[in-house]
């Protein structure tokens, strides 16, 4: 028979009930992230316009295991400061902020569309995680200009056809050795040609394409 797959969790950070809490939420918002929508409003002018179908808005999160395995990476890495492009109801965030009570780091999470950081607020607070988890309510590149901390692993999962300018803005900021995730490089791969180019072209990093789900693009800086 298979072994039920587990995630290696540290006990010796959190307690059993923290970690029952946070199985238990994570299952709901796995849930939710799949049945969640909402009509936009007259006023609503997303930046995220793939984001919108039919008029029906979707959560667009990780799956579990992509999810698993980013906690992992930061763990593995030891990552203290921890950014997300695009947090949308805070599933991945939910689990870097796992990453970071293991590490004893934080994670900077930037989202603009309200609804889902009202939501995203709720889940990280129900996990237990707000003094691990900050979310910048606003535009990533006006979030970016005002970052001023060296990061030690960024995931990049906002809008798709501007891969490549969020690398730009946040390679300087990457500390050497730090880590930047890329999702949907399989699904969406058509919509981020320019960041797939700039990437293979750049000889301050090596990287990895890792098909897992939607395609994970692993990258570490190696120069400045
Ligand atoms: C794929 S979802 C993020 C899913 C999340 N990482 C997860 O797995 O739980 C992408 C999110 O990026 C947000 N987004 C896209 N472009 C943005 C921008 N320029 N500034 C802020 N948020 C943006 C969208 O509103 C959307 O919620």
């Amino acid at each position: 028979m298979q072994e039920k797959q587990q995630v290696h969790l540290r006990s010796d950070i959190m307690n059993q009930s923290f970690l029952d809490n946070f199985e238990r939420v994570s299952k709901d918002v796995e849930k939710l992230g799949k049945t969640i929508n909402w009509v936009p409003t007259k006023n609503y002018t997303d930046v995220v316009t793939k984001n919108k179908t039919k008029g029906v808005i979707y959560a667009w999160q990780v799956s579990r295991s992509t999810a698993e395995f980013l906690r992992f990476l930061v763990v593995s890495t030891s990552s203290k400061t921890i950014l997300e492009l695009g947090t949308s109801i805070g599933y991945s965030g939910m689990w870097f902020g796992l990453g970071a009570k293991e590490t004893k780091g934080h994670v900077y999470s930037i989202e603009v569309f309200k609804p889902k950081i009202k939501l995203a607020k709720e889940h990280i607070v129900s996990a237990g995680l707000e003094k691990q988890i900050t979310i910048f309510e606003e535009d990533i590149f006006s979030a970016l200009k005002k970052f001023k901390k060296k990061i030690d692993f960024v995931f990049i999962d906002a809008k798709k056809e501007d891969y490549h300018k969020y690398y730009e803005q946040v390679f300087p900021k990457l500390r050497l050795g730090g880590i930047i995730v890329a999702d949907n490089i399989t699904n969406y791969k058509k919509y981020m040609t320019k960041f797939l180019d700039t990437v293979k072209n750049d000889n301050r990093i090596i990287s990895y394409p890792l098909q897992i789900d939607n395609g994970l693009l692993l990258i570490k800086k190696i120069r400045n």
